[in-house]
């Protein structure tokens, strides 16, 4: 839940794979005895290409990629062309574990910076692929047919050693690169659980009577569900939640979190009678190893526009370790939903009033500013349309690769207004024989998460009956760690004839 600011990007596999690609260099020219033909020759003995699509090994890039564009009508070299260093590694990476085809290959080549940074670590542990610019390609292609017409044809050899020089090259200052960026990656990503540390948060989540009593009240009216059972709560903060399931009739708690203030949850539990009980583990729920599976597992990991802060992976993760089969999730599901929204006085607030500024002209702020989600509370007088639920996931099944996707929504208005932006906001579900449910909605009373509004660049006046139809997008950032973005993009209409059209990205940070 704490506001998240850091920009960095995640170098985790970044690393490895520089020193890998830099010591597969560094090993051949230490190796190298012989002269420079010999060495020159070995060299290009041992380059192998393993095609993306088949079983077929090709002795050299352009093999390579006749071989691709013959067998699997795919131009290699202009495929690749455009997309980005790691785009194109993860890409590479992706294409080999999943034994994908052509097709699927295109689509992830359009996203293919948004891949996980776990494509970054080398599938094959000696990939000739992963060596190729193909950038470089696309442009000596080009320039290759100067040569043809009259320029003298290059030495192979030099060729060779050119290619070779420029990827040492090229590793050598990523290496450096990232070597610079590591320190700043550490400390963002300890900022994260840093900002844990601060009392203040865990008072605001507390205090938060809406989301703390709704986990307290499904603990407390289903001690059916707790008796005796094995709970594991992950992210256990002061040990809120776990000291309800030692009372609702937890046979054993384990509680793990990777901030500070387990120092002080493990005192609550102490002084509070319950050590006999819970036993609190500091580290990252990724990392600690734990002897045993769980009949439960609970968690508050939500965040803004529920998915914010990408707690979510670090709960699959462990569901998927440490959760008996058959075992329990707290909350077992969850609801995203959108609306349509009409506050000209807010908008007018936000955007407006950078027009004109005692004077002056500061307008150059504007477009910026529909660039972000904003988290804010919404008046439910704001509303001027159904609640159309875009996202449900059940958190017993749900895969880290769902938390990325596009959904289609539609809305109806009811209101004569004007449209000036959309609201997301989320349910949990605690099901059993007292159900629970925590929602955000603006309807309900605020929590501490209250909604996430997305601003149209253009509002539109709508009547009642008017319809919007379109596309809700949350792609995790590659810029902001933990952060999201958010694309919207559709129509609204009135007795089928057009009334305006939206198309935005917001970055949820
Ligand atoms: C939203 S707070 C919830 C705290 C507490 N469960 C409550 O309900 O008041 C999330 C907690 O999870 C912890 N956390 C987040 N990711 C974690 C991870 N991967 N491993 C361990 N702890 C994590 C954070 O440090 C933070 O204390």
């Amino acid at each position: 839940m704490p506001p998240m600011h850091s920009v960095s990007n995640d170098l985790t596999y970044k690393i490895p794979f520089l020193r890998w690609a830099m010591l597969a260099q560094l090993s051949h020219s230490s190796e190298s005895s012989g002269s420079e033909d010999d060495y020159l020759e070995e060299e290009a003995e041992e380059e192998r290409y393993l095609c993306l699509f088949c079983e077929m090994v090709l002795s050299s890039c352009t093999q390579l990629t006749e071989h691709s564009l013959k067998s699997h009508k795919l131009d290699l070299v202009s495929a690749f062309s455009g997309i980005s260093f790691y785009g194109t590694i993860k890409t590479i990476n992706y294409t080999r574990s999943s034994h994908c085809g052509v097709e699927e290959f295109r689509e992830v080549l359009k996203k293919s910076d948004t891949l996980e940074d776990k494509y970054l670590k080398p599938i094959l542990s000696d990939d000739s692929l992963l060596m190729i610019d193909f950038e470089e390609l696309a442009h000596s292609s080009s320039t290759q047919s100067c040569s043809k017409n009259g320029v003298q044809e290059s030495d192979p050899r030099i060729e060779l050693l050119q290619r070779k020089l420029e990827k040492i090259q090229q590793a050598y200052l990523e290496l450096l690169e990232s070597k610079n960026n590591f320190s700043e990656q550490k400390s963002t990503t300890d900022d994260y659980f840093e900002s844990y540390a601060d009392y203040s948060i865990h008072a605001e989540m507390l205090q938060d009577k809406v989301r703390t009593e709704a986990y307290r009240d499904y603990i407390y009216k289903n001690t059916n569900i707790f008796n005796n059972k094995t709970v594991l709560d992950v992210g256990c903060g002061t040990g809120i939640l776990s000291m309800f399931c030692a009372e609702g009739g937890a046979a054993s708690v384990v509680a793990v979190d990777n901030s500070k203030i387990v120092e002080k949850a493990r005192k609550f539990v102490k002084c509070n009678n319950l050590s006999d009980k819970v036993e609190v583990i500091e580290g990252k729920v990724e990392e600690v190893k734990l002897d045993r599976k769980f009949d439960i597992l609970i968690s508050e990991w939500m965040g803004y526009g529920l998915l914010f802060e990408c707690m979510l992976d670090s709960v699959i993760s462990a569901r998927d370790k440490y959760l008996r089969p058959g075992g329990l999730v707290v909350p077992n599901r969850t609801s995203m939903f959108i609306a349509a929204v009409s506050d000209e006085k807010g908008y007018e607030t936000r955007f407006n009033f950078w027009n004109n500024v005692y004077g002056f002209d500061m307008s150059e702020v504007i477009p910026d500013l529909f660039k972000e989600a904003v988290v804010k509370c919404v008046d439910k007088s704001h509303v001027i349309s159904d609640h159309c639920g875009f996202k449900h996931l059940d958190l017993s099944t749900v895969k880290t690769a769902d938390l990325e996707f596009s959904s289609p929504f539609q809305l109806q208005i009811g209101t004569p207004s004007k449209l000036t932006a959309f609201v997301i906001h989320f349910s949990c579900y605690f099901d059993g024989e007292v159900s629970v449910v925590l929602d955000t909605s603006p309807e309900c009373e605020p929590t501490h998460w209250l909604q996430t509004v997305l601003y149209l660049k253009s509002p539109v006046l709508v009547s009642e009956g008017s319809l919007v139809q379109g596309n809700v997008t949350f792609t995790k950032s590659s810029a902001v760690k933990r952060g999201y973005i958010i694309k919207l993009d559709g129509s609204i209409s009135q007795d089928n004839e057009e009334l305006g059209k939206f198309c935005q990205q917001y970055y949820l940070h």
